[in-house]
């Protein structure tokens, strides 16, 4: 038997557990978070103690924790038959129902899914699927793929290589060939130095310039989160997306719209590219499809570009597979999963929540150390920032991020830091309450540090 005294459970973890971003430092002293149960936004560790998941785990637990509704439609289809196959000349109930309703309640212009088992295999198939396609149409030179500073897209080797936070890529180089990175407007912290309404980043004409000078017989596709996640919670200025999708248009560029964070009710619309009425030709999903409780990915895929994969010859199929692709269970999950966020009007009620944490983080500017406030729906950021007016960074040394976001750890809510970059995407199910907390404590956290900084 193991012996599951908690300290015996940190000497345990410390043997035998790498850590996804392990660092020996990563845990407070006395060891990781180790969370046991979990109801609604509220999860509890194994000393007893709660916290307010202020960023649903990673940006995935969509519908809350301790969801019995769930876990029946996972043991009902184990029942069942627990995997069935959906390679060529085999499929299942789940994964041909899941994909028609992903079809019906997604972008007008899909037509068909193909399963992955997350967020980087989702990327993976996309970018794959953007350089067959093309080879299809006889344009075999368009391969490369370009991608965004600050993106991040996953670890995987092509997704590793399209993300853009460079901490991502020493340890692993080289990266593969093909991937090109553009300026995101970022516009707090704009690469160009310009204002917002002024910089062409924000028009796309950056992205035009790179795919001119790389020549647009050679780009497969650009991809893009609506909202950047961890490199920042930074939603685009309004322009951006449909700047962008004309761009790719008028260059033959497929549009990938990585949406492994901002599907499903995260951002207030039920895919993020709805506030700007902007279609993407592939969009990659994972983590809020069954709100994690088992993990499932995907991508979804337009008319013409399913139909150039639907149309290929018996004797060359498209040789992209994963065992996992529409597993029965988890895409069982991922129905009812669905059927909750409609059921219980979570995109709405997102939008509304979204609007009301946005609205009290931006109180929080007062701050001495409040540099910048943004976000769209139920995922919001905090910049801190040493001088306000000249927005110089505090130096990495003094962990200021790390430091806030331990502070709101001890008064029980969870957040996540990129940096100085406070970061928060709690359950849609999330109440008025709730929300007010984690500006609360968020506040009293900040204002902490600020105090040991001497502001
Ligand atoms: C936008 C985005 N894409 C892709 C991924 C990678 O997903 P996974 O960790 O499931 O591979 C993530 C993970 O956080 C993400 O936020």
């Amino acid at each position: 038997m193991i012996d599951v005294s908690v300290e015996n459970l940190v000497a345990l973890d410390q043997a035998h557990l790498i850590h996804p971003l392990h660092s020996t430092s990563g845990h407070a002293a006395n060891g990781p978070v180790i969370l046991v149960s979990g109801q609604g936004v509220i999860v509890r560790d194994v000393h007893g103690k709660e916290y307010i998941d202020a960023l649903s785990q990673l940006w995935n637990v969509n519908v809350g924790h301790g969801r019995r509704e769930l876990a029946e439609a996972a043991a009902e289809q184990i029942s069942q038959i627990a995997f069935a196959s959906n390679y060529s000349g085999q499929a299942n109930l789940p994964a041909i129902r899941l994909a028609r309703k992903l079809v019906e309640i997604s972008y007008p212009n899909m037509q068909a899914v193909f399963f992955t088992s997350g967020g980087a295999e989702s990327n993976e198939s996309a970018f794959k699927l953007a350089r067959s396609y093309w080879k299809i149409q006889n344009r075999p030179d368009k391969v490369k793929i370009i991608s965004r500073r600050w993106a991040y897209h996953g670890v995987t080797t092509g997704a590793m290589s399209a993300t853009g936070m460079n901490t991502y890529w020493p340890q692993f180089e080289p990266r593969a060939p093909g991937f090109v990175q553009v300026a995101p407007p970022y516009c707090y912290r704009c690469e160009l130095g310009k204002t917002p309404g002024h910089c062409p980043i924000d028009t796309a004409e950056d992205l035009e310039q790179t795919i001119l000078r790389e020549g647009p017989e050679t780009i497969a596709a650009f991809i893009a989160e609506p909202v950047m996640g961890a490199g920042g919670v930074i939603p685009p200025p309004p322009e951006y997306f449909p700047r962008v999708r004309e761009v790719c248009d008028r260059h033959q560029v497929l549009f990938i719209a990585d949406e492994v964070i901002t599907g499903f009710g995260r951002t207030g619309k039920m895919f993020a590219l709805d506030h700007w009425k902007v279609l993407p030709d592939v969009v990659s999903f994972a983590k809020g499809v069954t709100s994690a409780y088992i993990p499932l990915g995907g991508i979804l895929i337009s008319k013409p570009v399913a139909e150039a994969i639907q149309s290929l010859p018996p004797d060359q199929p498209w040789m992209h597979a994963y065992t996992y692709s529409g597993h029965p269970v988890a895409c069982a999950v991922a129905l009812k999963n669905i059927e909750i966020i409609e059921r219980e009007g979570l995109v709405a009620h997102a939008a509304e929540m979204g609007a009301r944490l946005i609205k009290g983080l931006e109180a929080l500017q007062s701050l001495p150390i409040v540099g910048d406030v943004r976000g769209l729906g139920l995922m919001a950021a905090v910049e801190l920032v040493k001088d306000k007016a000249s927005r110089e960074a505090f130096p990495a040394s003094l962990k200021v991020g790390p430091r806030v976001l331990a502070a709101g750890r001890a008064r029980g809510v969870l957040y996540r830091n990129r940096g100085d970059v406070l970061e928060m995407a709690p359950p849609l199910i999330i109440s008025e309450n709730q929300v007010d907390l984690i500006v609360n404590v968020l506040g009293e956290s900040i204002q902490e540090v600020a105090k040991q900084l001497e502001y």
